[in-house]
């Protein structure tokens, strides 16, 4: 199939925000995909965290027809409520979402390097054994690649405080794709989705309005291109490059080490993420990621 028509093929993509200020850069993102995706005849699905009053924290109340009342163990509970059909309605809810979507993006302003605790509560809760993890009740052999929501695409969309600098490859803060790895990686990817190269924009506190119009149009581009972009290429864990599913072949990236050793193609410790304004010609595998540079808002 070509790639015009890939793109123009409606589907339906889930958005999944946590901001609860209507007037945050956030939300002008939540926004500009709200609008830019139905523009283009898709539907779309929305979980607006904050305004949901999501539940964020994983307890003993996300099981009220426990397996072993003596004992929470989370995975064997969620395994029994997950197959038994008995998890709470709010989770049920949100994985009919995920069912029903082709696409998944979570949009987020940077908190201490990752997402706001609403955000991680949601997928703490969400992503249950026997779909998420457990694939199959089949352990760990369908994951990395494979497993309840393959099929699917996903992206981050990060509003970032910090500038660009400290996120480049050699800067302090450590490059953002790097940071955002667990959640890419190890939320996303894990279960089966395609995972896109993150959409950020640095120095939210300090965007003039040529600064912001400009960030409003490189999103606007990364969402028409939702569905042609090239995800990451993570390494498969079924792919062949883990013979023993647990750790790279000798052969494969030798000598390297962490976690870009599991990117395919990729042989420094960079993979910036894309940043709306200006290119950078870094070796970043496949894909060619664009990057930019600006001052700081209140941020560690
Ligand atoms: C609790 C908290 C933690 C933050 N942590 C970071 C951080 O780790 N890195 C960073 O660059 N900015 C950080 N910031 C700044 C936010 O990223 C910034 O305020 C946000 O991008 C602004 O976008 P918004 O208008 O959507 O809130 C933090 C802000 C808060 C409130």
């Amino acid at each position: 199939m070509g790639k015009a028509t890939l793109a123009a093929r409606p589907r339906t993509i889930l958005l999944v925000h946590a901001h609860p200020e209507p007037t945050s850069f956030t939300r002008h993102l939540v926004t500009v995909a709200e609008r830019t995706l139905a523009g283009q005849g898709h539907t779309v699905l929305q979980s607006d965290l904050y305004a949901m009053q999501w539940k964020a924290v994983f307890d003993a109340d996300d099981f009220p027809q426990r397996l072993d009342t003596q004992r929470l163990s989370f995975i064997d509970e969620s395994r029994h409520a997950f197959a038994q059909g008995c998890q709470t309605a709010d989770v049920e809810a949100e994985q009919a979402k995920l069912q029903a979507a082709d696409a998944v993006i979570l949009v987020f302003p940077l908190w201490w390097f990752g997402m706001p605790a609403i955000m991680k509560g949601w997928i703490e809760r969400v992503w249950a054994y026997g779909l998420a993890y457990g694939y199959g009740d089949a352990g760990n052999a369908h994951r990395y690649g494979e497993g309840g929501f393959a099929g699917k695409r996903a992206l981050l969309a990060v509003s970032v405080g910090g500038p660009e600098k400290d996120y480049s490859p050699r800067g302090i803060n450590g490059p953002l794709e790097q940071l955002l790895f667990p959640v890419t990686h190890g939320a996303l990817f894990y279960p089966g989705m395609a995972v896109l190269p993150t959409f950020a924009v640095y120095d939210t506190g300090r965007m003039d309005a040529s600064v912001a119009d400009r960030a409003t149009m490189a999103w606007r581009q990364r969402l028409e291109n939702l569905f042609t972009d090239a995800p990451i290429p993570y390494r498969r864990q079924n792919g062949g490059d883990y013979p023993d599913r647990h750790v790279l072949a000798d052969d494969v990236a030798p000598g390297q080490t962490g976690i870009m050793a599991h990117v395919a193609g990729v042989m420094d410790s960079s993979i910036p993420a894309r940043s709306p304004l200006g290119v950078q010609d870094g070796p970043a595998g496949p894909q060619k990621h664009a990057s930019a540079t600006r001052p700081i808002s209140p941020q560690p």
